[in-house]
Formats: structure tokens, C-alpha cells, sequence
């Protein structure tokens, strides 16, 4: 991971700030995925969300970024939400549990949610969590979707919230991809006021 920096004022009013969401199905580790890159924590509880931010500053490139980090609800009941989930990404990370194969089979109506709701130079990335798991739970290889992913041009990384094994590489490379997508589009990046205000007037509006 490239140097991180803190929220002071100065970086943050430089800062690109990308919203990224966290989709995929219920227990699969998005909240793991989320709470393990912005705080190096892991529980072993399973609470289901309903919504959740985390921020975190970082530096790609020579670029200070912000990422703000929506963790959504995987459960069914929740579905009506997805287009506030999906409204004005910058990235999107679909977590599948590689323990799981239905959790597999059910990204493709993920990513079909993606392009349906957000725009359409979102960056993608599909995840494959839970590799710490034994090798004879493994329901589904990194070949089959890799392959996937690259027919439907998508990011692919397969990770461990539980270990930490990629989840930095992962937030790095979506981040890359983030950047390079907005020098196509980059008026509506600059960050212009603070975390904890953006935040407050987002949690107002919903
Ligand atoms: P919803 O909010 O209900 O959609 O679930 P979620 O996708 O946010 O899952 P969450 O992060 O709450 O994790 C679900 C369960 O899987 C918890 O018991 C976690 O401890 C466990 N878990 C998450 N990531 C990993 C991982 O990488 N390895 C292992 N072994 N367990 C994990």
C-alpha cells in the first residue's frame, strides 16, 4: 500500500474523493472486507448491515484519494436500496464467498444491478473472499473466475478479510483503475469540504 496520509484539512481539500460501494450477497464479507482496509480490524460475528460508511485517505500514484466506502446489505429484504447504493460510484467491489458457489452464481445479477444504476465508466471489481477457508470447502477456483470476470471486463482478486491476505492490493488496484477512468471525466472530483459534513448531508438526503 502506497503512503497513507491523515485527515487533515489541507490533504483532504486537495483529495479525489471516490465513492465506492461494497455489493454482494448476505455473510460473504463485505463489512470484513470494509472494516480490515480503513481499521485493520477482523470479527469473527456476522451482523447483517443495513448501511454503513468508512472513509480512508491514501496516496496512488502522487494522488491523495479519498475513498468513501459504502457497505450495503446483502440480505434479499434490503434489494429496494441498490439504486442509493449505486447512485454516483466511482467503484464498485461485488464480494462472492469462495466457500459458496451460490454466492458465485448470484454475480452476474450483481453486476447486471451495476450497469443497470450506476454510470457507466464505474470501475468494477469482482472479490472472492474467505481463501483462508481449507481447500476442501472451496466451492469455487480462481481460474473459473478469472475467467469470468475477463468476459465480462471486470476486475478479479480473491482475498482473506479474516487474514488480510490482498484486501490492501485490492482497494489499491480498484483505486488505479478509479483514477484512470476519471482522466476521462475529472471535473467532479476535487474534494471541496470536509469528510464528516459530506458524510452528514449524505446521511440526511437518504
Ligand atoms: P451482510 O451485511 O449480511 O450482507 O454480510 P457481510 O457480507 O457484510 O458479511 P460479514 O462481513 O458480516 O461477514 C460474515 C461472516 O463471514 C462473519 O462471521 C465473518 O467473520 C466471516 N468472514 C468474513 N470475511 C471472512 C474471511 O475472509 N475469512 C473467514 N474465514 N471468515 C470471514
Amino acid at each position: 500500500m502506497e503512503k497513507l496520509f491523515k485527515h487533515k484539512r489541507d490533504d483532504i481539500e486537495e483529495a479525489t474523493k471516490f465513492k465506492i460501494s461494497i455489493i454482494g450477497d448476505m455473510g460473504t464479507g463485505k463489512t470484513c472486507l470494509s472494516l480490515r482496509f480503513v481499521k485493520d480490524l477482523f470479527t469473527d460475528a456476522h451482523k447483517a448491515t443495513i448501511s454503513d460508511i468508512e472513509t480512508k485517505g491514501l496516496e496512488i500514484q502522487g494522488n491523495r484519494v479519498v475513498f468513501q466506502i459504502w457497505d450495503t446489505a446483502g440480505q434479499e429484504r434490503f434489494r429496494s436500496l441498490l439504486p442509493l447504493y449505486m447512485k454516483g460510484i466511482d467503484g464498485a467491489l461485488v464480494v462472492y464467498d469462495v466457500t459458496d458457489k451460490v454466492t458465485y452464481d448470484n454475480l452476474n445479477g450483481w453486476v447486471k444491478e451495476i450497469r443497470k444504476y450506476a454510470e457507466t465508466n464505474t470501475a468494477i471489481m469482482v472479490v472472492g473472499n474467505k481463501i483462508d477457508l481449507p481447500e476442501d470447502r472451496k466451492q469455487v477456483t480462481a481460474a473459473e473466475a478469472e475467467s469470468w470476470c475477463k468476459s465480462h471486463d471486470i476486475l478479479f482478486y480473491e482475498s482473506s478479510a479474516k487474514t488480510g491476505e490482498n484486501v490492501d492490493k485490492l482497494f489499491l488496484s480498484l483505486g488505479e483503475e478509479m483514477l484512470r477512468k476519471i482522466k476521462q471525466k475529472p471535473s467532479r472530483y476535487v474534494y471541496s469540504d470536509s469528510i464528516s459534513m459530506s458524510i452528514e448531508k449524505e446521511r440526511k438526503c437518504c
